[in-house]
């Protein structure tokens, strides 16, 4: 008989031990990165947006070497844009069509900005749409 609740008491310890151990190759899967929450897209994006120079020529408010993001906003908002695909060199560019200009963005285009992942070209979007957040007039 004790034989018998040993076995029991082992095989239970057993089963907790591997209930456990699917639980922890759960948790280590799920870091896969899932969604970034909305807040912290615009975190991101606002550190990117530093980060990867965008700041050297768009300031939030006035004009740089490039349009403000304000204005770039206005632009995009009023005809439906759709900034990531612009930042991937899928969509034409609808704020400042002048060529020398346009020239300048492009190479960004063509340049550094292939080397940033949709999340993050993503989360530089959402912070640019909801720029007025952070800084309201
Ligand atoms: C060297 C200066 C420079 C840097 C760095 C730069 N831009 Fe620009 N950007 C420009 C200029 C100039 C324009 C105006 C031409 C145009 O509208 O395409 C522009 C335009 C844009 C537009 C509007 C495009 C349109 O539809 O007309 C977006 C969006 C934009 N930039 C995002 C970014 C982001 C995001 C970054 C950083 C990853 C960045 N830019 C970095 C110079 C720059």
């Amino acid at each position: 008989m004790r034989l018998f609740l040993l076995v029991i008491v082992v095989l239970l310890g057993c089963s907790c031990k591997s209930e456990k151990k699917s639980n922890e190759a759960v948790d280590i899967a799920v870091p896969e990165r899932g969604e970034l929450s909305f807040d912290s897209q615009i975190f991101l994006g606002n550190r990117l947006f530093s980060e990867k120079t965008c700041i050297t020529c768009h300031d939030v408010n006035r004009v740089k070497k490039g349009p403000s993001v304000k204005e770039i906003m206005a632009v995009y908002n009023q005809k439906s844009g759709n900034i990531v695909e612009f930042l991937k060199g899928n969509a034409k560019p609808i704020v400042d069509t002048t060529a020398s200009q346009v020239a300048i963005m492009q190479e960004n285009i063509d340049g550094f900005l292939k080397k940033i992942s949709d999340e993050e070209l993503n989360s530089i979007a959402t912070y640019m749409m909801h720029v007025d957040r952070l800084n309201p007039d």
